[in-house]
């Protein structure tokens, strides 16, 4: 205890010695400076001048990214500094290094966020200080949580990049009055114990000053974002994709086992269940839509077709065997053997032509072994081949895309 209290005493002693400056000569130059000193005139001492307000943006969270209300939240905190030219005094006759005040006491900037999402509401805190060297410069941190607008364009979600804007602005003052400006030998936008996003990286920053036709002095601070999107793949694309190529199943199944229609209308309600899922977490927005929603739209009428086809397939394959079977469907089974390229196919060709001009024996020879179980399974085999094509087709786009969007 008393080893504790000795070094106490030390380290008082010490730190008496190095500083060199009492508490009373502290007190006396915060009062003399105060005395005139009103924190709503602008710290110049010619009104025409312009106060230079520097400013960068310290990001330490990036809270998220709501899509469906079109907004960032990030913790952050704006290192601001000016010259306050009446808070100068002499560091070699006073021995003060540095002078703290409070906010409220000494001439803020009134900087707010400007395409904030919640009310107008000034930066920084009642309780903390600010600190001031003996050439005025008064260094401001306000740290805060920011919830800005950011238009999120979800058209490559999940693979989509964003470029938020978060913009400060000198609310009451002109420019000529608060000039409101970038550091220009320290980064603009850095990060202080940034701890990373599970959802979304950062891309790169940047920040720029108003233009300088704009009476209002803003600076526009610019994170570009993009999603990781490997929860995306394996949660809603993989899925869907692989459903879809189950949904083609529903043709190799035979008309007789009897489970056609309950399996399409299955694969048909998975896919209603993934667009509500993908609508969940897009925003409402009739101006984009994502290219994920719209293959999934194209999936579904596929389901559908699926469901329609197999409707009429089954009931055609239960057609009574007596009833003739139309040309229509006759040329369904000839583009089915076609297709497979079974030999009868050019013998049927030949045949025809052969009968045909000789006009001396009917060609029916050919068609009579065509029965409905046959059409039934030629539909079967035509639908499976051109969904197959649709489907890759549709993937292969889809993929295409979303790689524009990564890149
Ligand atoms: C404060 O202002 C008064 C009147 O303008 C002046 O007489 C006085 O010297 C000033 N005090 C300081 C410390 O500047
Ligand atoms: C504001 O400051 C910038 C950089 O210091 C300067 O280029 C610009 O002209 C200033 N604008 C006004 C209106 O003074």
């Amino acid at each position: 205890m008393k080893m504790f209290l000795f070094v106490i005493v030390l380290t008082f002693s010490t730190f008496g010695t190095v500083c060199g400056v009492s508490t009373t000569d502290y007190k006396n130059l915060q009062k003399t400076l105060m005395t005139n000193y009103s924190n709503k005139v602008r710290p110049v001492q010619d009104q025409d001048d312009t106060v230079y307000v520097m400013t960068s943006f310290i990001l330490a969270d990036l809270n998220d990214v709501d899509a469906v209300q079109q907004r960032l939240v990030t913790t952050a905190y704006l290192r601001i500094v000016w010259i306050d030219e009446f808070l100068q005094w002499d560091k070699y006759t006073t021995g003060v290094e540095r002078l703290y005040f409070k906010q409220k006491d000494i001439w803020i900037p009134d900087i707010v966020l400007k395409n904030g999402v919640n009310k107008f509401e000034e930066l920084g805190g009642e309780f903390y200080y600010l600190a001031v060297s003996p050439n005025g410069e008064v260094e401001w941190l306000p740290y805060l949580v920011f919830e800005s607008k950011c238009d999120i364009d979800i058209t490559y979600f999940p693979f989509d990049t964003q470029v938020c804007d978060i913009t400060f602005i000198s609310w009451s003052f002109t420019k000529l009055e608060v000039n409101m400006t970038l550091f220009e030998d320290s980064p603009s936008v850095d990060f202080y114990d940034f701890v990373e996003n599970s959802v979304w990286g950062i891309k790169s920053t940047g920040a720029r000053r108003s233009q300088s036709d704009f009476a209002d002095s803003t600076v526009t601070f610019t994170l570009h974002l993009h999603r990781k999107p490997l929860y995306y793949v394996m949660n809603l694309i993989l899925p869907v994709v692989l459903l879809g190529a189950i949904s083609l199943l529903v043709f190799v199944i035979p008309a007789d086992a009897g489970e056609k229609m309950s399996f399409a209308v299955t694969v048909f309600l998975s896919f209603a269940v993934f667009l509500s899922i993908i609508s969940m977490q897009l925003p409402v927005n009739s101006e984009k839509t994502s290219l994920l929603g719209v293959y999934l739209v194209f999936q579904m009428s596929i389901a559908v077709a699926t469901i329609i086809v197999s409707a009429f397939q089954l009931r055609l394959h239960h057609r009574c065997e007596e009833r003739k079977v139309g040309t229509f469907y006759r040329g369904i089974v000839r583009i089915e053997r076609c297709l497979r390229c079974v030999k009868s196919c050019s013998d049927n060709n030949s045949n025809k032509k052969y009968d045909w001009r000789n006009d001396s024996y009917e060609p029916k020879v050919d068609y009579d072994d065509v029965g409905w179980k046959d059409v039934s399974s030629a539909v079967d085999f035509v639908c499976f081949w051109t969904m197959l094509f649709f489907g890759i087709i549709a993937t292969t786009v889809l993929v295409v895309y979303m790689n524009n969007g990564i890149s």
